[in-house]
């Protein structure tokens, strides 16, 4: 790789341990993919947040980071951590599981890490441009930035992202590179898509028959954020999609190549097939919707399905702490824990420890949260549209 003057006195350990540590990940990241030098980015999502998923080793690693007073020079939010961090207690997270949350949350904040924890940080400040290179982590938000918006990330670890953004820097290779960007299969879509979970249903199949191929769907006539977010969250899960075109609606879609793709067609019964394989259970003994974490449109559809009802079993929307006070300014939340339901905000149904909350089957409308309840979770799913789901509780 051709590095700067700069970036050589880094590597010398010129100023100091943490960003020689850091710059020597990135360089040997990109050795290993051909990136030819390093580029300045604008943003960082990090993910490895949850005290589930990094547990004490990566509790400690952080700590250690901050106390050796590691600072990021970019933008940086983190994906979901493993609680509500404000009301955990009200919603019942176990007290030692919150005690080592809140140790991960101190050392990001620290580090200068805005401590906004979300899977859709596009939806609550972190917005990136059209062509801008970031640094981002999680599957669905690194979908969606590429994807709707046009921004360029490849997948980052969660090491290699804390590495981008202490130097505010990534290696330039994969994603951040135009004639990376091209599709390599067509996706002719004739099935009727209504609801958001239709997008997660057709994002799941195609994940699975494509795996990390970059799609061209056609056929897909109009889609809104939330919906083209679960499409891409579900396509990143059973597959690794990282990004995706669709025909007049996505911003790269009318300047990439189209020739010559071989086309597999998803329709109304594969749709169908799709639901009825990531159900495995029935009864479901709660329902979490907001995977991705819900937008503010989202809250309110739940808010005004909800409205006068009282719910049998729990339901929980997860969110980003922005949204959520934006759903209480407008009434959202109160019409929801009317009917017994909780907006639960900084965290999500697959990082939480709800198997050790009792629940056994989860209701969800995300293909993402089917696709990962059964191992990360130990959870029955039943995943289905938000108004059968809501049927189910009544
Ligand atoms: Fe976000 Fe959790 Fe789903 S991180 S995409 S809500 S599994």
């Amino acid at each position: 790789m051709d590095l700067t003057k700069e970036e050589e006195a880094i590597l010398n350990g010129e100023k100091g341990e943490v960003p020689e540590r850091m710059l020597r990940l990135l360089v040997r990241l990109g050795e290993i993919y051909g990136a030819d030098k390093m580029i300045p980015i604008g943003s960082v999502q990090v993910a490895g947040v949850s005290y589930k998923s990094i547990g004490e080793p990566g509790t400690a690693f952080l700590e250690d980071l901050a106390y050796k007073n590691a600072r990021v020079k970019v933008l940086t939010y983190l994906n979901p951590a493993g609680m509500d961090l404000e009301n955990w207690k009200t919603i019942g997270f176990p007290k030692d599981f919150a005690k080592n949350q809140i140790r991960i949350m101190n050392a990001f904040k620290q580090m200068g890490i805005i401590v906004t924890s979300t899977c859709t940080p596009y939806l609550a400040g972190n917005l990136p441009r059209f062509r801008e290179h970031i640094a981002w982590s999680e599957s669905s938000a690194v979908s969606f930035s590429n994807s709707v918006i046009g921004a360029r990330t490849n997948r980052e670890g969660g090491p290699s992202a804390l590495a981008a953004a202490i130097l505010g820097k990534t290696p330039n290779y994969g994603l951040h590179l135009w004639e990376n960007r091209q599709p390599e299969i067509k996706i002719k879509v004739t099935a009727p898509l209504t609801y958001n979970a239709d997008f997660g249903a057709l994002g799941w199949y195609v994940g699975k028959q494509i795996k990390n191929k970059i799609p061209y769907f056609t056929g897909i006539t109009d889609g809104n954020t939330d919906q083209l977010k679960a499409l891409g969250a579900a396509m990143a899960a059973s597959g690794a999609v990282a990004l995706y075109h669709i025909e007049h609606l996505t911003p790269e879609a009318d300047l990439v190549n189209t020739n010559d793709l071989d086309t597999i067609e998803v329709g109304p019964q594969e749709i169908q097939n799709t639901y009825e394989s990531l159900s495995t259970g029935k009864n479901p003994d709660v329902i979490i919707l907001g995977c991705p974490h819900a937008s503010l449109r989202e809250i309110s559809e739940v808010a005004e399905l909800l409205h006068g009802k009282h719910l049998k079993k729990p339901l929980w929307v997860c969110t980003s702490r922005v949204m959520k006070e934006a759903a209480d300014r407008m009434g959202f939340t109160t019409t929801i824990e009317q009917a017994g339901g909780h907006i639960v905000a900084d965290t999500c149904m697959v990082v939480s420890p709800i198997e050790q909350m009792g629940f056994k089957t989860t209701g969800v409308n995300s293909g993402k949260a089917a696709n990962y309840l059964p191992g990360f979770c130990k959870q029955e799913v039943v995943f289905n549209n938000i108004r059968i789901l809501i049927k189910e509780v009544e």
